[in-house]
């Protein structure tokens, strides 16, 4: 989605900006643009091509000047073109937004009344049009971008420049993340901290509805009522290597290859002998969870996926009822919220827009605590969850979710072996043991990667294909929907995941010789039912792609090849198993020529509806 830069300091600043926005390339983006202060002009230039077409044209025309601010941008209101790109400008301001204001047609209608005309069909040149008429009514900058915004529904993330005065830059946020990055005699702004690492790693992280006032030499943050607030400043232990593509082709690759070391790091610590360490969960000192009697999940995507996952283990493991909806459908619906509910968020940006209006909802409705499993601990979910557990998977920078989801599984893995043991549920071998089978999740991880070269193989057969199913039964039910989504999403193949059981109901008249329908077939309880299911396909002369345990021997033929990974602990099988799913997505991805890490028409974090 969107990204902003902005900054100000002693030296010209577009060499800042547009490494920043290199930085935020994999957030998802359709056009981007320029703007910077000197000898009291704007220079500003846009393009609809990427960030390294606007790098050309600011060597060529230059962008001078110690003021500036930049976007790279995911259209909402108004397609993809110059006109619409970021930073809108009037006479006297520049600004660029992240976000959507909801009432931008009376404003606009408002505005037009008063003479403005507007080259754009943004709702963000009609908010800069706004600002700029109370400018003109005599206000200062700062009070007019204040009240401004009280004036604005929706959500923003925005930062502004006057041209009049180049040793100040603002911002302001509401639903949509922006951090001020703190320099030495220069400061900065940024819709995530990953665009800023190269020039500091200390950080102010934004709150709803403040606006901040950023000189060289100082940061003033104010609410929205205008009252001076005092905030901490952040160390990011964030570093160039993990935001770098190493020995990796892609960002996605790479990810995929780094799941072993990501679910160390995700337990490490946090396991004892016989369970969960008591510090594993944050806020579990303050906010007991003995009184849960029910679980409701909701998230979105690949973290949607994740919840139904977990929904098993919780079940299995708890005995507490769990139910899992889709973040943007439970936030519009009349939930029934039973008693001593516990209300649990997957996301691994804290900042997906859907996510994060349920959790805000769910407070108001009654729920006995919250708690969201994420990747970002600065985000806007962690801070307003009463409890955390972080994935701890470090940056993911590909936009198809991989390492994100595997942790996510581990975390919702060690929420159910902590609340077995709160409920009683678990008994204390059964929990040893599944702590055993955990410690030894990284090592077959790392066996299922031994498959790549395989599945490159068979990535080839897949290249031609325009759609695929992929089938699963129970907790492989919700990995049968996971790679169907990747191979979707990074490789423009139309893929459907299934409940095998409901194949006879109505996909089964898509199979024919030109349908792949893969099946995540390791050796558990459904096996038998699942072998049926495959018959079916079978029979009708389907194409088989068969992922199955080693153990289990299954052999190939005309129908079907079998790819084998290790055996394991049943409930461990859905983290291994996703792994050849993403293999399958990111090989059919390139063998397509598709742009890998950053697919059309994706986000990485989708921080609008
Ligand atoms: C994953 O591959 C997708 N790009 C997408 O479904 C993602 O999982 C979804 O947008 C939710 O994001 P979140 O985890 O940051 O909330």
């Amino acid at each position: 989605m969107c990204g902003i830069v902005g900054a100000i300091a002693q030296r010209d600043v577009s060499e800042i900006l547009l490494e920043g926005l290199s930085r935020l390339e994999y957030r998802g983006y359709d056009s981007a643009g320029i703007c910077t202060v000197a000898d009291g002009k704007f220079h500003c230039l846009k393009t609809i091509e990427k960030v390294q077409a606007l790098r050309t044209e600011v060597a060529k025309a230059g962008c001078p000047g110690g003021l500036g601010i930049a976007h790279t941008r995911w259209a909402t209101h108004g397609g993809p073109s110059v006109v619409n790109a970021h930073p809108h400008l009037t006479e006297r301001l520049a600004m660029c937004h992240n976000g959507i204001i909801e009432n931008y047609q009376q404003l606009k209608d408002k505005l037009q009344a008063q003479g403005y005309q507007f080259k754009s069909q943004t709702d963000t040149e009609v908010l800069l049009c706004l600002i700029d008429s109370l400018v003109k009514t005599g206000l200062d900058t700062q009070e007019a971008f204040r009240q401004a915004l009280l004036q604005a529904e929706g959500s923003y993330a925005l930062a502004l420049i006057d041209r009049e005065h180049p040793g100040d830059l603002y911002g302001a946020r509401r639903h949509s993340p922006l951090v001020v990055g703190l320099g030495i005699g220069e400061n900065f702004l940024a819709s995530d901290v990953l665009a800023l690492l190269p020039v500091t790693r200390r950080f102010i992280y934004l709150d709803d509805g403040e606006l901040v006032h950023i000189t060289r030499g100082s940061v003033e943050i104010f609410n929205a009522q205008g009252q001076r607030v005092e905030k901490d400043i952040a160390e990011s232990s964030l570093d160039a290597e993990s935001i770098s593509k190493g020995r990796y082709r892609h960002f996605m690759q790479k990810e995929i290859f780094e799941q072993p070391q990501a679910l160390e790091n995700t337990a490490m610590g946090r396991l004892s002998a016989d369970g969960i360490a008591p510090d594993a969960i944050s806020g579990l000192a303050q906010h007991d969870l003995s009184a849960v009697d029910n679980i409701k999940i909701v998230a979105c995507g690949t973290s949607y996926h994740a919840g139904l996952v977990g929904k098993y283990w919780l079940e299995e493991l708890t005995g507490l009822a769990t139910s899992v909806e889709i973040a943007s459908e439970y936030r519009y619906r009349k939930a029934v919220v039973k008693e001593n509910t516990l209300f649990v968020t997957i996301s691994q940006s804290g900042e997906t827009a859907d996510t994060l209006a349920c959790l805000r909802l769910a407070k108001e409705q009654g729920y006995l605590k919250t708690l969201c499993i994420c990747n970002v601990h600065s985000s806007s979910l962690v801070r307003e969850s009463d409890l955390s557990l972080l994935t701890r998977a470090g940056a993911e920078i590909g936009v198809a979710s991989t390492k994100a989801f595997v942790t996510q599984l581990l975390c919702l893995l060690l929420l159910s072996l902590y609340l077995g043991e709160v409920k009683g549920t678990l008994s204390a071998p059964r929990r040893t043991q599944l702590v055993e089978s955990i410690k030894k999740l990284p090592a077959l991880c790392r066996d299922a990667l031994g498959q790549d070269e395989a599945i490159r193989q068979l990535a080839q057969e897949f290249a031609g294909k325009h759609h695929c199913l992929f089938l699963g039964r129970g907790i492989m039910y919700p990995i049968a929907l996971e790679g169907a989504l990747k191979l979707k999403e990074i490789s423009y193949i139309h893929a459907e995941g299934y409940a095998a059981g409901e194949l006879k109901h109505g996909p089964i008249a898509l199979i024919d010789k030109d349908m792949p329908v893969v099946v995540v077939a390791p050796d558990n309880a459904l096996l038998s039912k699942l072998l049926s299911n495959i018959e079916e396909v079978r029979a009708r002369g389907g194409l088989l792609y068969i992922f199955s345990t080693r153990s289990l021997k299954l052999k190939n033929d005309a129908h079907s090849r079998i790819f084998t990974l290790p055996d394991a602990d049943e409930l461990l099988q859905p983290l291994i198993f996703t792994i050849p799913l993403q293999l399958l997505s990111y090989h059919c991805a390139v063998i397509n020529g598709t742009d890998v890490d950053q697919p059309r028409n994706l986000a990485k974090a989708v921080t609008v509806e």
